[in-house]
């Protein structure tokens, strides 16, 4: 398995794109570290997928510190920010090599709950022996604040289109695929200059195997394209005809289930005739019964036949078109709380594991990694490597390919 976030992660700090002025900070002061200098901990902040996390890698790496991270997956109370850190500050470098402690993403902290762990890592930072850097997205979010007198601070900014565009195409040269430059530019630009997203995307596109064009590219589901959900519950209550639902539901950001629950609370809002509410319920249970039960078996792809069901059972339902004006309603949430709230800690417990492995925020393995699993576990032996690298479990497998626990088809990447 290797993910270009991972296989091309910058193994010193010269592999970093972009960021020149910020880059030499870092140089200027790994340097000074490495001749005795101590010097103030450095808070690199700025835009997701820039390359803050990955500088404190390649100073590692190139300088042949050992790392010691804290991440936003770590719980970050004081007991385990002194269990983890405690000792790395205090090493003396007599024995063994210098330490880098990384205390990554300190604006997740919450000021009230995690106001132990706050108070603990500006301990860290004024006695530290041993070189700290920080991240954050927001260097002015609460938490961070209190934190400002002890840091230097580093802005990171995000990367041009130009020079992504040449990265990316540096990259694609590396993997011997074909592309269309103007594919590879477009790509770059609606990134907004995020790395990580682009390597994403474009190892998502990779995958067909084909030559990578503009139209290949575009067909691509943008963050900017994605669709809201009231846009989405408009057209399938006003349509007159048959749709075909992906391409509804494509750039939703939703799970089915969520999407179930919408649509389930929004029908005796928009069809006024009773046969009509009953007709459309009945579809919304066929749906459910046949894909076995959509409620519990998850999958982040809306390529079911279920849903062809749903969307299109719905659409029928009606006699004709309401022409009114419909103010469509957040699912009663009173009703499906407790399930959810089981279904979304599962979801949050595999984003924080699938986090660790590929050094993401669990905020962003939800909206990065997570839509992309499905596709990738149909290649057996990066799922296999997966499962075994993020140690996960039959339930976890079976979330991610959107079935139960004992289908075949996880007892059999389980076993790999
Ligand atoms: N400037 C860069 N040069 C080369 N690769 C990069 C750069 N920025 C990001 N990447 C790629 O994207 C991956 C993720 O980057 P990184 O973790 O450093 O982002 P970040 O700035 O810490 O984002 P976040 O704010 O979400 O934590 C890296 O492993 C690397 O593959
Ligand atoms: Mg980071």
């Amino acid at each position: 398995m290797a993910l270009w976030t991972y296989k091309y992660r910058p193994k010193k700090l010269d592999d970093i794109i972009g960021n020149e002025q910020a880059k030499q900070i870092v140089r200027a002061w790994a340097e000074a570290w490495n001749s005795g200098k101590p010097q103030k901990p450095l808070l690199l902040y700025g835009p997701p997928g820039v390359g803050k996390t990955a500088t404190a890698y390649a100073v590692a790496s190139e300088y042949g510190w050992d790392l010691v991270e804290m991440n936003a997956s770590d719980s970050r109370d004081r007991a385990t920010v002194e269990r983890i850190l405690g000792a790395a500050a205090q090493a003396s470098s007599l024995f063994g090599g210098r330490k880098l402690i990384l205390i990554d993403e300190v604006d997740g902290l919450s000021p009230k709950e995690d106001a132990g762990g706050v108070k603990a890592i500006i301990e860290i930072l004024q006695k530290s022996k041993n070189p700290v850097m920080l991240t954050a997205n927001d260097a002015w979010a609460p938490s961070v604040m209190p934190l400002h007198p002890y840091v230097k601070m580093v802005e990171y900014k995000r990367i041009s289109p130009s020079v992504l565009a040449s990265y990316l195409m540096k990259i694609l040269d590396k993997e011997g695929i074909p592309y269309d430059r103007e594919a590879i530019i477009y790509l770059a630009k609606k990134e907004s200059g995020d790395v990580r997203a682009a390597l994403l995307d474009l190892q998502a596109v990779a995958r067909y195997g084909l030559k990578i064009t503009l139209d290949l590219v575009k067909d691509l589901g943008y963050r900017d394209r994605e669709a809201s959900i009231f846009e989405v519950l408009a057209k399938i209550f006003k349509s007159e005809r048959v749709v075909r639902p992906f391409a509804l539901t494509a750039t939703l950001d939703m799970d089915p289930e969520m999407f179930t629950y919408w649509i389930v609370e929004n029908i005796p809002r928009e069809y006024e005739d009773p046969e009509e509410v009953a007709e459309a319920f009945k579809w919304v249970s066929r749906a459910d019964v046949f894909n076995g039960r959509i409620i519990r078996r998850q999958y982040w792809g809306f390529l079911s036949y279920a849903q062809e069901l749903l969307v299109n059972g719905v659409i029928i339902a009606k006699k004709r078109p309401y022409r009114k004006f419909t103010r469509y309603s957040y699912p009663t949430w009173i009703k499906l709380l407790s399930r959810y709230k089981d279904k979304l800690k599962k979801r949050n417990e595999l984003a924080r594991k699938l986090g660790k492995l590929f050094h993401l925020s669990r905020r962003r393995v939800i909206t990065e990694v997570l839509p992309f699993l499905p596709l990738w576990f149909k290649n057996k032996e990066w799922a296999r490597a997966i499962i075994r690298k993020a140690r996960l479990t039959e339930d976890e497998v079976a979330l991610i390919l959107g079935t139960s626990p004992t289908d075949p088809k996880v007892k059999e990447l389980m076993e790999g």
